[in-house]
């Protein structure tokens, strides 16, 4: 397939390509990183529900849980249980920062090596582990991984990808981390019914193969143009743009790149320049985006979701049946954004999986507010916990094509070169910490907000959708290096970028567009 595209942003640029099958190949490697993350957000939930692993690590909750007659709102809340699943981001939130150095001194491809490495030692550890202490060391190893995967890999995937096809490629991180949840638990589906240790440690030794994809995956990929050519190798990288585009005249797209690396050479500090006013709006972005896509509350979902159906009166196999049930939606529905993202756009997904989102989650709400009521005590009949289920699914699909993908996608798609390591590493801590907050303090809301927790989310998907349809404009098909002009052309963030930024007239950015 050849081709350029129309590109609606004025004094964008056309360039021309082919498909190849070197860039599809190369990019479903990179989205490998996705798996290690994915693997870990679906295998904890259920791992802290095995009864002996309570026992062999936490034996007091493992005791108050037993005895627990508390409302059904407070039945699970444990401070140092959560810790335990949520301390792996905190890890992850503190190594992305020393991988953005990484990845932009040594290219994208070592930092994903490293995210491999350090997550398949942390997997032994937590495989093997005899005492708490090893299984913390496990946890930060782990997080270490996901910090450098989720740094470099989304960055990876953009930078290969032909301009108008970029949303879909990058997809495939998302794709991958769904995926990684999947198969974790159906995986603890299995290991939960075993006697004795042997289940948990399956549950979390098996991490290590995620692991060892991703760091061969590293091993044979080639680095992007991009990053070639920021550590100076231009050739190498004129030739791998001339093997991943599919055909030999790349001058225009080349040529951009090297400007882009020429400008980013001006820019000795990353970190302070992304605070200057002319990054402002890559600042609020990578800072908002990831911010807003934890506050939908997915997390409750993707760490609870077993939990939370047993709050709802299932028993604990129907309730790991049921978080597979929505993990497998989750992935179909997630293809939806890699077959739409590059034709409707970032802005039609983000607004309508945000209006789903919002009005599947008033719907939970009420329903369990009238059935569980403040005092958390009563009984669900079945039709109502199926209809509870199925609100869950609608609302699990909305994010899936919306805040899932788009949450990685635009961030590591609007920044300059020059930024645009410590963009993702913003975004990536920022990130962590949400879903580090949200992991650690969900039950204790639960216990203390009740059906009020649904209502809490509801309110910041309603903010974060009206902040998308302000402050967001279109990046669809726009050449990540031309990605100015973008934000040069829009009715707030216009301001803050210098004519000399986009180089081209005053008069041609009139024309403004959202
Ligand atoms: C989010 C995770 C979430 C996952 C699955 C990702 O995009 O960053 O926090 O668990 O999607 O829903």
């Amino acid at each position: 397939m050849a081709g350029g595209f129309v590109s609606q942003t004025p004094g964008v640029r056309n360039y021309n390509y082919k498909l190849t099958p070197k860039v599809f190949v190369t990019c479903f490697i990179g989205a490998f990183g996705g798996l290690i993350f994915g693997y870990d957000l679906g295998i904890s939930g259920g791992v802290t529900q095995m009864e002996p692993f309570l026992e062999e690590f936490f034996p007091y909750v493992h005791k108050k849980m037993k005895n627990a007659h508390e409302n059904e709102y407070c039945r699970f809340d444990s401070q140092l249980l959560t810790l335990f699943t949520s301390s792996l981001y905190l890890a992850a939130l503190i190594s992305s920062l020393f991988a953005s150095t990484i990845t932009r001194v040594f290219g994208r491809k070592w930092s994903m090596f490293l995210g491999g490495l350090t997550f398949f030692i942390g997997s032994a550890f937590n495989g093997f582990a005899q005492n708490i202490a090893m299984l913390l060391i496990g946890r930060i190893l782990l997080g270490f991984g996901v910090g450098f995967a989720n740094q470099s890999v989304p960055v990876y995937l953009s930078e290969m990808a032909p301009p108008n096809l970029r949303g879909a490629f990058n997809n495939g991180f998302q794709v991958a981390i769904i995926f990684g949840i999947v198969v974790a638990t159906i995986i603890n589906y299995f290991t939960a019914q075993m006697k004795g240790n042997i289940g948990w440690r399956i549950s979390l030794g098996l991490a290590c193969v995620p692991a060892m994809m991703i760091m061969i995956g590293a091993l044979v990929l080639p680095d992007t143009p991009n990053s070639l050519i920021e550590r100076g190798f231009t050739e190498d990288a004129k030739k791998m743009l001339q093997s991943i585009r599919g055909i030999s005249e790349v001058d225009e797209e080349f040529q951009d790149l090297i400007d882009a690396s020429e400008e980013s050479k001006q820019v000795k500090h990353p970190w302070k320049n992304i605070m200057l006013p002319r990054y402002r709006p890559q600042l609020i972005m990578t800072c908002f985006i990831p911010f807003f896509q934890q506050l939908t509350g997915i997390n409750v979902i993707t760490f609870y979701a077993p939990v939370l159906f047993q709050t709802l009166g299932f028993g604990s196999k129907a309730s790991l049946l049921s978080a597979m049930v929505t993990g497998i939606i989750e992935l179909l529905c997630t293809f939806v954004s890699v077959f739409t993202v590059d034709r409707f756009g970032r802005r039609v997904l983000f607004l309508q999986g945000g209006i789903q989102m919002l009005i599947s989650q008033i719907a939970i709400g009420v329903m369990i507010g009238v059935k569980f009521g403040t005092v958390g005590t009563g009984n669900i009949g079945k039709t109502d916990a199926n209809l509870i289920v199925a609100l869950i699914c609608i609302y699990v699909a909305g994010f899936a094509w919306s805040w899932g993908p788009l949450g990685w996608l635009v961030p590591s798609e609007i920044s300059p070169l020059e930024i645009r390591s410590a963009a993702q590493a913003i975004n990536v801590a920022v990130n962590m910490f949400f879903t580090f907050l949200v992991a650690q303090l969900f039950l204790t809301m639960l216990c203390h907000m009740k059906f009020g927790l649904f209502f809490f989310f509801a309110v910041f998907v309603f903010i974060m959708t009206i902040f998308i349809y302000l402050m967001l404009p279109e990046t669809k098909n726009v050449p990540i290096e031309e990605m100015n002009r973008v934000w040069k052309a829009h009715w707030f963030w216009g301001r803050f970028i210098p004519d000399e930024a986009v180089g081209v007239s005053a008069a041609e950015m009139q024309q403004k567009s959202v």
